[in-house]
């Protein structure tokens, strides 16, 4: 099948490759030309676990092209994905322009029919602003083309968003004529095969199912979090309550981490732009509201943490930071929890001293060469004479550290563990002071 996806960055370029890697003809546009040429030339923009190589693979297998060219793109695809960037507005809700804008370039260069797709996450209703944008684009042209939309939100995980794409838990899809739904169907096929994951619904749904998916997983996070800080206060362990609760299976143990924050590119601006959506249809998300509150007050808890150690003046101090991406196995460091550590740190005077695995480059892009921040190639010499260590990011190579070594290197030691990474005994044993988060 001829598709095009519109938007080649983390979900964009997921797709089409994997789209690409069972068989169909591809061709992902991006109006960002660096990114294109980077791609053209055989590199790849993100970091996404097994992404490159299958990029590579399609690729030379004439499956999967890149373009800056917008007719191209429109006129490739019977399947015309959608799938730019929905960025927060300044009021929080989200920002539709990139959509619009994707919407319009194909109702102006298409030939024939097509089915316009929806991947981006995006309020209820944005289909049929989808609809009237390519609409009046034909009209201006005084053609008459006939074309079917429909809402397909993505739920890959970054970090693992090729496995997620390629075996998906479900795949929903909003359209409300048969032809689109016969020609999705086909398309989805192939993730189909050992039982049926597509959910088939009316397209308001699968725009509100998107939302809901991630404002629930936001809640039990946020939930878990202002647990951990009351049991603190009590002298209970969260990680106690974690497997008490996560047992039963009504609940289950799924996204029950107390840690220092959510970040990244979807919880924080879906759980905004839902509560936005809620007011202009004259409701109010109460529920949704402390979520994103209690979060954000969980951003600043590594740092009270850290000046209720080391006092409110943390001039001449040197921070070391293990993890600067939202969550591990990605480089994306959007509203990342790190970010308004490093900012509280040297608001306070402090320097900060980090490694991560692979968000180096990011945080080179964000921060500049700010001289109170140095970036080390090793977790251990980010500890090379530092205050304390705080722990932002779960990767897996933090999770077993020689805490001998660690504590020869600090020149006090203790750790801030934003994501309750050791046993605090454990660590406590080795002599090193230690704090996580609603633990004993
Ligand atoms: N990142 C995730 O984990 C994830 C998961 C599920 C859903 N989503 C949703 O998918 C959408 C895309 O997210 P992302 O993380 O891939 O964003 P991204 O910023 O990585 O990529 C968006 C791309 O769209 C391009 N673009 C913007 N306007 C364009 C236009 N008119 N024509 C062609 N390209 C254009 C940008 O240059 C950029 O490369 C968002 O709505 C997001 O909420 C993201």
């Amino acid at each position: 099948m001829k598709v095009s996806v519109i938007g080649t960055g983390y979900v964009g370029l997921v797709t089409g490759t994997c789209l690409a890697e069972v068989g169909n003809d591809v061709l992902c546009l991006d109006v960002d030309v660096n990114k294109i040429n980077i791609l053209k030339q055989g590199g790849i923009p993100i970091y996404e676990p097994g992404l490159e190589d299958m990029v590579k693979r399609n690729v030379a297998a004439g499956r999967l092209r890149f373009t800056t060219d917008m007719a191209e793109s429109a006129r490739h695809g019977t399947i015309q994905f959608i799938a730019v960037g929905t960025p927060p507005d300044e009021d929080g809700s989200a920002d539709l322009q990139y959509v619009v804008a994707a919407a319009r370039a194909i109702g102006q260069n298409m030939q024939e029919y097509k089915v316009i797709v929806d991947k981006s996450t995006v309020p209820v209703g944005t289909a049929d602003k989808v609809r009237v944008a390519v609409q009046e684009e034909l009209s201006k042209r005084g053609t008459q083309l006939e074309f079917s939309i429909a809402s397909n939100p993505e739920f890959l995980k970054e970090g693992a968003a090729v496995d997620d794409f390629m075996r998906p838990d479900r795949i929903v899809l909003g359209a409300e004529d048969a032809r689109a739904v016969e020609l999705m169907r086909s398309l989805y096929a192939p993730f189909n095969r050992n039982h049926d994951r597509l959910i088939v619904m009316d397209i308001k749904s699968a725009e509100l199912t998107k939302y809901a998916a991630n404002a629930m997983l936001a809640t039990r996070i946020s939930f878990m979090n202002e647990l951990a800080l009351l049991a603190e206060k009590m002298g209970a362990d969260i990680e106690n309550v974690r497997h008490g609760i996560g047992s039963d299976p009504r609940i289950g143990y799924h996204f029950l981490y107390a840690g220092c924050g959510y970040g990244g590119s979807c919880f924080p601006k879906d759980v905004q732009a839902m509560q936005r959506t809620a007011k202009e249809y004259g409701s109010e998300l109460r529920i949704l509201n402390a979520v994103e509150v209690a979060n954000e007050r969980q951003k600043e808890v590594l740092l009270d943490k850290i000046t209720a150690r080391f006092g409110d003046d943390l001039s001449g101090k040197n921070i070391a930071l293990w993890g600067l991406a939202f969550k591990p196995n990605t480089d994306d460091m959007r509203d990342a929890p790190s970010r308004v550590l490093i900012k509280g740190l040297w608001e306070r005077g402090a320097t900060v001293t980090a490694y991560d695995p692979v968000a180096m480059h990011e945080a080179t892009r964000i921060f500049g060469n700010d001289p109170r921040l140095k970036l080390v190639d090793t977790q251990m010499a980010a500890l090379e004479g530092a205050d304390a260590l705080a722990i932002v990011t779960e990767w897996q190579v933090f999770r077993a550290p020689d805490f001998a070594a660690l504590k020869a290197k600090l020149k006090n030691p203790v750790i801030f563990d934003g994501r309750n990474l050791y046993d605090p005994k454990d660590v406590r044993a080795h002599g090193v002071e230690y704090f996580g988060i609603g633990r004993l």
